[in-house]
């Protein structure tokens, strides 16, 4: 049984009194003998903070993005050894903002994922076809070269252990999210794909995510496919009660 994990995306939102006032609220929100795993993922600048409050809890904290050196000359980078340092356990990446607007390549994220791994995080690789891709048929072309672009050469362990989100570009941000079918088929996909990579016991072990306009109204639906473990949550859960909605998805 794959444990169903949902992670939020703040992307670049809440200075540090906002994510106090929300970890605060939210903490009490949730129940401790959790069946499910939740995980913020915090703008840099609020890592820190968000990873004191969060001590204890049994809310799990990520980053999203992170570079692929230790450490050295790269202004204005970010290393995992950093990331590690103020309490992150997960990090997203080749999310579809940073593959559009800072031109992250497959080979550039799978570096990533490989140092996030070695380091000893926990990556969510974000995969997912644009509009245009679907509209020309070319869905499963993408996710097919993403999928072994990006999560190449892993060990069957660390193989096992990473996140894969499907995140269709175009129900993105837009309140368009793709139907649980959609998903479903998509995300099937993506693990047969994964199978021929690392063999499908490790297939059938791997979390996959679902993300794109998820809501409270449609997570559940959305959840009810074999294939989707969890979801990548971005602008419904900037509210505390609306995540904690999301996350109660099935009670
Ligand atoms: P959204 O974002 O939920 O606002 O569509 C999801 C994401 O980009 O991870």
């Amino acid at each position: 049984m794959r444990k169903p994990l949902i992670a939020a995306n703040w992307k670049m939102h809440k200075i540090i009194s906002e994510i106090e006032d929300y970890i605060r609220k939210f903490i009490s929100l949730v129940d401790k003998n959790f069946d499910r795993e939740i995980v913020l993922c915090v703008p840099f600048t609020g890592l820190y903070i968000a990873g004191k409050l969060l001590f204890g809890s049994n809310i799990k904290l990520g980053a999203q993005n992170m570079y692929i050196e230790e450490k050295g000359a790269y202004t204005g980078e970010i290393s995992p050894v950093m990331l590690k340092d103020v309490g992150c356990n997960y990090v997203i990446l080749g999310h579809s903002e940073r593959r559009k607007y800072f031109n992250e390549t497959d080979e550039f994220v799978n570096k990533k994922v490989l140092t996030a791994i070695k380091f000893g995080l926990i990556p969510i690789v974000c995969i997912g076809e644009t509009l245009q891709e679907r509209e020309q048929n070319k869905t499963f072309e993408v996710l097919e070269r993403q999928v072994r672009g990006s999560l190449a050469n892993l060990n069957t362990l660390d193989a096992e252990k990473i996140v894969i989100a499907y995140e269709p570009v175009w129900a993105i941000g837009t309140g368009k999210n793709a139907t649980p079918q959609q998903a479903q088929e998509a995300q099937q996909f993506i693990r047969q794909k994964y199978a021929e990579l690392y063999g499908s016991i490790v297939a059938e072990k791997v979390r996959i995510l679902y993300g794109g306009s998820i809501t409270p109204e449609n997570f559940k639906g959305i959840m009810s496919q074999k294939d989707v473990d969890g979801g990548l949550v971005g602008g419904a859960s900037l509210d505390p009660e609306s995540f904690y909605k999301i996350v109660m998805f099935d009670k």
